[in-house]
């Protein structure tokens, strides 16, 4: 079963307004493992039913396409809560059956990383189009295996790198683009908050205890290397090499039934990449570490004429002509205030990330737009967080 365009079997076009003669197609969206976090919040609400309010996805011949999602997952009364409290009418615990309906085109995939290839690789099999949140899978070479399987299927297939449609990371795609950092030269990449151990009655853990559990697909290396790895790459060059540092800075944290577990993952890795350009990237990843900085990610860009502090939302720019001129005296305060003279960065209009990066896959799934956003992409990063691991084992760089 495929889905385009010309050879579309969904349902019945409808004009929805006669004087616009919008036609309107029917898209349906498999939303398995939905019920969590993510799924919920970014997938669900701000991306598909935000679509949905919108009038669904515009295509350059006027047509809209209009999301129809199904919620599947393991536990009925959890899909049953989200189904009615989002407006969803569809939702089932039989997988199989809802992979064997040819009127839905694509999967989707939010559940646990360790179950990831598993579901795909079904909904493969189904002939369905495949979207899913990073990592791909754990281990490399089941990414890149997963990456295989859908290319050999011939089914359109994409993974989430939403970093890439942040208003912050696309101010500074501006930048480059104008030229206003010369030549880049750094990048310091900054990221993590204090996540509770959930040892204090009064502050909860505020993130899933799996994260923390290394045999549950945990780890900061695995969640964040994924992101850094295509961020890099878009922004600042191909990267080449790794040097890792990993740690377990807590030991013990409190699961979501009250109870201690051991900390089996890492929760902050401090690393080195090396890249093409020649542009050399630090970057910082930490669940142990409170926050003095513009935002949760900051990445404080160096160029010969030009330097930026990408955050989330947004980026703040400092010319050659602005840059002060320290002089090394700490008896004194500094009579520089180095937080003057930086500009915010325009981005431009700009709508959540992971919306926007929806709409481009389904985009990609109807009329063959590019994607170039695939598993096989998705699964260079779970290749780099192997990479960084071998790193932090050997104590030493390792190449990519
Ligand atoms: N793109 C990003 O920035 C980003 C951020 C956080 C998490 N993630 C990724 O998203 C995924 C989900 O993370 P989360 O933070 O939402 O976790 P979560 O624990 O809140 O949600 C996981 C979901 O998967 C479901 N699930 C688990 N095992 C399942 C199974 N066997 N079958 C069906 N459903 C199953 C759970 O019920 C839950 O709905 C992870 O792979 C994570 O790495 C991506």
């Amino acid at each position: 079963m495929s889905f385009s365009m010309k050879s579309c079997t969904l349902t019945t076009p409808t004009t929805v307004n006669p004087t616009i003669k919008r036609i309107m197609e029917r898209i349906g969206i498999i939303m398995n493992g939905v019920t969590g976090r993510m799924g919920t919040n970014q997938h669900l609400v701000r991306s598909i039913l935000a679509i949905r309010e919108q009038g669904g996805v515009r295509l350059n011949d006027g047509t809209c396409l209009m999301p129809d999602p199904i919620l599947t997952g393991r536990n009925e009364e959890k899909l049953k809560a989200l189904a009615e409290k989002s407006g969803v009418e569809k939702y089932s615990t039989d997988l199989d059956a809802v992979l064997a309906d040819d009127s839905y085109a694509v999967f989707f995939d939010a559940s646990g990383t360790p179950y990831r290839v598993g579901f795909l690789e079904r909904a493969i099999a189904a002939g369905k189009h495949i979207y899913c949140e990073k990592p791909t899978a754990v281990d490399p070479a089941e990414a890149y295996r997963i990456a295989e399987v859908a290319e050999e299927a011939g089914v359109k297939n994409g993974t989430v790198q939403d970093k890439l449609w942040l208003p912050g990371i696309q101010a500074f795609l501006k930048l480059k683009k104008e030229g206003f950092f010369g030549e880049i030269l750094s990048v310091r990449g900054e990221f993590g908050y204090w996540v509770f151990s959930g040892h204090d009655e009064k502050q909860a853990a505020q993130r899933p205890s799996w994260n923390y559990r290394e045999e549950d697909g945990g780890g900061i290396i695995i969640d964040m290397h994924c992101h850094w790895r295509y961020v890099i790459d878009n922004l600042f060059g191909r990267i080449t090499g790794v040097f890792t540092h990993a740690a377990t800075h807590l030991r013990e944290r409190i699961d979501e039934e009250g109870k201690p577990y051991r900390c089996t993952a890492d929760d902050s890795a401090y690393a080195l990449f090396k890249t093409e350009t020649g542009v050399v990237c630090q970057f910082n990843s930490s669940w142990d570490v409170r926050v003095r900085r513009d935002d949760l990610l900051t990445m404080q860009v160096d160029g010969t004429k030009g330097s930026a502090i990408v955050g989330l939302r947004k980026c703040w720019a400092q010319s050659l002509a602005k840059t002060p001129r320290p002089v090394w005296n700490p008896d004194v305060d500094s009579p520089i205030d180095y937080y003057a003279d930086w500009e915010v960065a325009d981005p431009g209009p700009c709508e959540n990330a992971f919306k926007v990066q929806w709409e481009l896959f389904l985009k990609h799934v109807a009329c063959d737009e590019p994607f170039p956003w695939t598993l096989r992409e998705g699964a260079k990063g779970v290749e780099l967080a192997a990479k960084s691991w071998e790193s932090h084992r050997q104590g030493c760089w390792v190449e990519v």
